[in-house]
């Protein structure tokens, strides 16, 4: 029997691990996955157990879109109503801890904005981002064209939004689009190491350098800078903080409670 569940969800010590899981559809995003992935990054942030969440897909594909099957007799009433996209692929911008995309193969139209929408993206070599809407006559409408001329700058992201254009792992990592390129072989050994790395880190710092850079997308320099001098000054207010400190001098791990 075929288990039709469509995303895994396993624990890593401090890390919560999702797999995305429609492989006959190379992992196409259907309401039944983005509710459950959104139901399953909350559950997450909600676990003080954890400390930074991973989301992958298969070797053949992150995500090969929003799923055109679903999708392809929609009317205007039916998505404005039920406010489609919004209602449940933007849960992971409510998600405080750090979301690590771990991506090999395809992460097309919907599957590169939610890729986009992670925090920290690691690329596999095998690694494919396009945002191929235009051939659909659609628009890469769960924020590829507001997040991607961030990430890669206007000129990059007119390109691939208007022609289609697919980049390969290391052109994605020369403009921008990825944090780092891995073989595919070593893809999510290396990012749960990752993951790990950052999920040891005091959860409330995580939390608010997350904030304190995500700012940086949504205000000027001047408001940028002040939020983050008053997040760098209730840093005093953490224990955490007091104890980094002093560990550093007194030359040994911290040991960090998460407040
Ligand atoms: C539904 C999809 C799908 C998708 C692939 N499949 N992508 N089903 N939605 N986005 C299905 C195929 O129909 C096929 O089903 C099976 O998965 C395998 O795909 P193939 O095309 O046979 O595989 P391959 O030849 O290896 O080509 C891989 C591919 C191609 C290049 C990724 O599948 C492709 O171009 N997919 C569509 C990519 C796309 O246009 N994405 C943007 C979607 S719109 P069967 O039943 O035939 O085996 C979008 C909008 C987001 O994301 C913004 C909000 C609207």
């Amino acid at each position: 029997m075929t288990d039709a569940r469509p995303i895994r969800v396993e624990t890593h010590g401090r890390v919560g691990l999702i797999t995305l899981h429609r492989p006959q559809q190379l992992n196409a995003l259907n309401d039944a996955l983005m509710d459950a992935l959104g139901a399953a990054l909350q559950a997450f942030d909600a676990d003080p157990g954890i400390g930074a969440i991973v989301i992958t897909g298969s070797d053949k594909a992150f995500a090969a879109g929003a799923d055109i099957d679903a999708m392809q007799d929609w009317s205007y009433m039916d998505v404005y109503q039920s406010d489609f996209i919004t209602r449940n692929w933007e849960t992971i911008r409510t998600i405080r801890k750090p979301v690590i995309a771990a991506v090999a193969g395809y992460a097309m139209g919907g599957g590169c904005e939610l890729a986009l929408a992670c925090d920290v993206i690691v690329a596999a070599e095998s690694a494919r981002f396009a945002l191929p809407e235009i051939k659909l006559a659609m628009l890469p409408g769960a924020g590829g064209t507001q997040r991607l001329p961030r990430a890669v700058g206007k000129a990059k992201a007119m390109d691939m939004c208007l022609s289609a254009r697919m980049l390969d792992a290391q052109e994605a990592d020369r403009y921008g689009l990825v944090s780092r390129v891995v073989p595919d072989a070593e893809l999510l050994e290396r990012t749960l190491a990752l993951a790990t790395q950052i999920a040891s880190f005091s959860l409330p710092a995580l939390m608010a350098i997350k904030e304190s850079v995500n700012r940086a997308w949504e205000s000027s320099l001047t408001e940028g800078i002040l939020f983050e001098r008053r997040a760098l000054h209730a840093r005093f207010a953490s224990a955490d903080a007091h104890e980094g400190m002093h560990a550093f001098l007194d030359k040994r791990k911290p040991a960090f409670e998460h407040r």
